[in-house]
């Protein structure tokens, strides 16, 4: 837990939550802390040894640097079994523009974008030139490429704006993303797996995120108490159905393994788009994948005794 990303803090707390259910089910967590420099707080040669000798490990970290398949490929070499997705699902999954790649290639929609490169983050009449050239307009959400909990997300409404999007998100990833602005519903649906290797979905879970921020951020996220989860959120069983299936082939799409969260927006007007995947989504006890998991009728613990399970199978 923890970790060199900006999503430090979250993975602290998910993986504080993670290793309490280790311990009510019976088993011995050993919490094993990466700082926000990147360096195992143990040292490196007492964190190797200390994960050699786990039946299983849980990489509870939120992306770059734990989340993208960087991580998954030491615990590989060291051949340590651990939840959650393998190398090539992992680094696909934290990188926006990759993921959108495949999932188009296989026929999945999803937000309407470009990405920017070379000329385009410093000159922003150029970059201006690209978005309208990918058929986008103010506003436009301004992304890092490999950013998660939207740290460095921007909503840009006219050059200024989008002249200090760019440069906000390129401090996080040379790789920026400018997509549509998707007026409508926020809808996230949580993939499991299971020790036989089947996967399910909880029921999906809406996000009213604070009104007084300009989207759901990461103050909505984490700092406000105006923000609300909605689960079982009110759907049309057909929509319920498509919502389900697209979130299982997105995870199969990609080779996913143990658990993600895929979150799609729903215009008013429109057909769904995925925004994005998360192979270790926020795992703190408040956070939307265990609470979908409860409407299910899993308890959190149940949910890491499923990821326990699914990675020592
Ligand atoms: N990236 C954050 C932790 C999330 O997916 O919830
Ligand atoms: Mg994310």
């Amino acid at each position: 837990m923890g970790g060199a990303s900006p999503e430090h803090q979250v993975s602290l707390a998910s993986g504080r939550g993670i290793a309490k259910a280790v311990e009510i089910l019976g088993h011995t967590a050993i919490p094993l802390v990466i700082d926000a420099k990147g360096n195992w707080v143990d040292g490196q040669h007492e964190a190797i040894e200390i994960l050699q000798a786990c039946d299983v490990t849980v990489p509870a970290l939120h992306g770059e640097g734990g989340e993208d398949g960087t991580l998954q490929g030491f615990l590989n070499q060291l051949k340590v079994p651990y939840v959650g997705s393998g190398v090539a699902a992992s680094a696909v999954g934290l990188d926006k523009h990759l993921t959108k790649a495949v999932l188009k290639a296989h026929g999945i929609a999803v937000t309407p974008g470009v990405t920017l490169s070379g000329p385009d983050l410093t000159d922003t009449e150029a970059a201006m030139q690209t978005i309208k050239a990918a058929g986008l307009d103010f506003p436009v959400f301004v992304k890092p490429g490999n950013g998660g909990s939207s740290y460095g997300v921007t909503r840009a409404t006219d050059l200024a704006s989008l002249a200090q999007a760019i440069a906000d998100a390129a401090d996080v990833d040379p790789h920026v993303l400018v997509e549509r602005e998707m007026v409508g519903r926020e809808i996230d649906l949580a993939v499991l797996q299971f020790p036989d290797g089947h996967v399910d979905t909880a029921p999906a879970l809406e996000i009213h995120s604070d009104p007084s921020q300009p989207f759901f951020n990461a103050t909505a996220k984490y700092d406000s108490t105006a923000t609300r989860f909605v689960v079982p959120a009110p759907l049309d069983p057909a929509l319920a159905e498509r919502l389900r299936r697209t979130a299982i082939e997105v995870f199969e799409v990609l080779g996913c393994e143990g658990l993600a969260r895929v979150d799609f927006f729903v215009p008013a007007d429109g057909e769904p788009v995925v925004n994005e995947i998360n192979t270790f989504p926020g795992f703190t006890p408040a956070s939307q994948f265990p609470r979908m998991w409860a409407a299910a009728g899993m308890s959190y613990a149940d949910v890491v005794d499923t990821l326990l399970r699914t990675a020592a199978a």
